[in-house]
């Protein structure tokens, strides 16, 4: 992508993002690898969009999860949500790049829900509130129709078992690497012990079936929890969680910001609806265009820092011979801005418009579509046997 002058000052942790995030600057800060597309040459083609065109750009030993999935041994993915409000597009791209993959894979796959860490981060929040988002977010992900059979979600309010490892596993997390990775502004203790709950999760695939490689796709937001689980997995004589990284989906307004939940205008909701969706796209999505057609059709315009485009090229147009066709018309100035805008509008619009469908179609007996994702008493059995072992 093409750099315009950014803002030296951005933050990314698990519990804030701000500014204009240079990814470069943070592989260096976080110790990740740069994704060299040589490593999943041997998954089945098509590959997943976000794969393609580079969204996941970083990695940690994608390379043994990878070997380990192609000499056919047991592999798993964990991937998941901290509901603290209603959900976005971008919250759901790990959640479809998960899907594609665990088709291909036949990979185990966790989806932990974070509400105690929501409860804990926004303060402003109650507990009833958060459990709200909880079902209403838990509805979105089983409207994404994952394979039950392969497949456990974990709330972590609800499925209080998953305390038990956290504790065993809170023990060998020191207070300094704690401040190393999180820094020292806690609201409460309570952040102070939720990466063990996160390294739980990460963790639980391999108390639940054996010792093997995990994956783990999620925005570069989540790294730091990553990080303090593969500080102590050996400990227990598990591998460390490897991790595919993605960049964030941008904001409307920002082609290096993170879509999120402060600026209500800047994000599309799942809920949008056609109208809206065109509303905003046309009046926020920053632009890479001219400020004249004159000029633009003289100049062409620049669809690397143009939010419509990326919203395309990430993720809503998947036909490789059409996104080279829109980028070289609106690069060449043959496209204007406002037909780029209408055609992201119209995409993204297509893909809500079959997402809400499935929604509506699950929430009436989302219950006993959860019911099937729950873990089984054996499944629980197997985590104290393993917290008893140590
Ligand atoms: P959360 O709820 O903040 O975000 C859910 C997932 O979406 C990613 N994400 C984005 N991806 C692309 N573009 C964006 N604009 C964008 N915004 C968020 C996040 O990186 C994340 O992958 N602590 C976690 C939930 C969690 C979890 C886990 C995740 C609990 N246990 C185990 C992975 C593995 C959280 O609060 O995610």
């Amino acid at each position: 992508m093409e750099k315009k002058e950014k803002e030296q000052d951005f933050i990314v942790t698990p519990w804030e993002v701000k500014g204009e995030i240079d990814y470069d600057k943070l592989i260096e800060k976080f110790g990740v690898k740069r994704l060299d597309p040589s490593l999943y040459e041997a998954l089945p083609k098509p590959l997943h969009v976000t794969l393609r065109r580079g969204l996941f750009f970083a990695h940690r030993d994608f390379d043994k999860w990878i070997n380990a999935w192609k000499s056919k041994e047991t592999v798993s993915i964990v991937t998941g949500r901290g509901p603290s409000g209603y959900m976005h597009i971008g919250h759901l791209i790990p959640f479809y790049f998960v899907k594609w993959l665990q088709e291909v894979t036949d990979a185990y796959l966790i989806i932990p829900f974070s509400d105690d860490e929501k409860y804990l981060v926004k303060t402003e929040k109650s507990m009833k509130e958060i459990r709200n988002y909880t079902i209403d977010n838990l509805i979105n992900i089983l409207a994404i129709g994952f394979n039950s059979k392969l497949t456990r979600i974990v709330i972590d309010t609800e499925d209080t078992i998953i305390y038990s490892l956290a504790m065993l596993i809170s023990k060998y997390i020191n207070y300094s690497t704690v401040r190393a990775v999180y820094g020292t502004k806690f609201k409460n203790i309570g952040w102070i012990f939720y990466p063990a709950m996160q390294a739980a999760h990460l963790l639980l695939p391999q108390v639940l079936f054996g010792k093997h490689y995990t994956l783990v796709p999620v925005a570069i937001d989540q790294d730091p929890h990553t990080r303090v689980c593969r500080d102590v997995a050996e400990r227990f004589n598990l591998y460390k969680p490897t991790t595919i990284i993605s960049k964030f989906l941008p904001t409307l307004e920002n082609p290096y910001g993170k879509m999120s939940t402060s600026n209500p205008d800047s994000i599309i909701w799942l809920t949008d609806s056609e109208k809206d969706v065109y509303r905003k796209i046309m009046k926020y999505a920053f632009s890479g265009g001219q400020p004249t057609v004159e000029e633009h059709r003289k100049y062409g315009g620049n669809p690397w820092i143009d939010v419509s485009f990326l919203f395309l090229y990430y993720f809503f147009e998947e036909d490789d011979r059409k996104i080279e066709e829109i980028r070289e018309n609106y690069q060449s100035g043959k496209m204007l801005t406002g037909e780029l805008k209408k055609y992201a509008s119209q995409k993204i619009s297509e893909f809500l418009q079959e997402f809400q469908r499935k929604r509506k179609e699950v929430e009436s007996n989302w219950k006993d579509e959860y019911e099937k994702f729950k873990l089984r008493d054996e499944e629980k059995e197997k985590i104290l046997d393993f917290v008893y072992s140590f």
